[in-house]
């Protein structure tokens, strides 16, 4: 049994990484606190620090948050631009740039892409930028972590249980099952793979 920390644990993708998780000791996060055992905000490094000095050290980090801004290009300004990189992208970098130290041995981050950077939709140019970022830098950073630790992104289609909201921006996809996601963390956080995505598609 690992002790497993995440991020975002009460929003839908949080809910499909926990599905994954029930073998581990698992402790909850998000930004509110509300529902979780802890708050924390991703995109200041301050409240990272003190979540993670608060709980000590973890086998592994899940997060699964990555707040975007939907627009056309040239209708996104810089404030949405800014907003979405500071999560998805740097939030998410913060993560693993606070959080290493508090990771055991041969632990592993986990994050959070999205499928919008494979297979781009309308006004979702933010969230696929970032997505296709943040797979670059798990990629290129897997080969400087300390310890053996171990880093992975999955990147999901849109989850059955967030079709209501997404569905119709997204005409030709098929959902998937958050328990199909929820293996998808799983493997990252089980496994001894780094450096990976982990595409869940339908
Ligand atoms: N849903 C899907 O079908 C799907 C598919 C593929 C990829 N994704 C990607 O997955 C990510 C999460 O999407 P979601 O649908 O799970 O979102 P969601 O349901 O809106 O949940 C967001 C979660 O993140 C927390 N949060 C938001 N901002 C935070 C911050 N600055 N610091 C800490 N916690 C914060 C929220 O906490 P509070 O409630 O307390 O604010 C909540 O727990 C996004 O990047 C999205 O693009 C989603």
């Amino acid at each position: 049994m690992k002790t497993v920390l995440v991020i975002g644990s009460t929003g839908s993708v949080g809910k499909a990484a926990l599905t994954g998780l029930s073998e581990h000791k698992v402790i909850t996060a998000n930004r509110s606190g509300e529902s979780a055992d802890h708050a924390v905000d991703i995109t200041s490094e301050t409240s990272l620090k003190a979540l993670f000095d608060t709980i000590g050290k973890v086998d592994a980090v899940v997060n699964t948050v990555g707040f975007c801004e939907y627009a056309t290009f040239h209708e996104m300004t810089d404030q949405q631009w800014r907003a979405t990189i500071d999560s998805k992208l740097i939030g998410q970098m913060n993560v693993v740039r606070v959080g290493t130290e508090y990771v055991t041995d041969g632990g592993s981050f986990t994050l959070i892409s999205g499928i919008l950077s494979v297979k781009p939709i309308p006004y979702a140019i933010a969230d696929a930028t970032t997505s296709g970022a943040i797979e670059t830098f798990a990629k290129c950073v897997a080969f400087e972590m300390p310890r053996g630790l171990r880093i992975n992104v999955i990147n999901p289609t849109v989850l059955a249980e967030s079709w209501d909201v997404y569905g119709e921006m997204m005409p030709g996809f098929q959902p998937v099952p958050s328990t199909l996601v929820g293996k998808a963390f799983q493997r990252s956080v089980d496994g001894f793979i780094s450096g990976q995505v982990l595409t869940v598609d339908a």
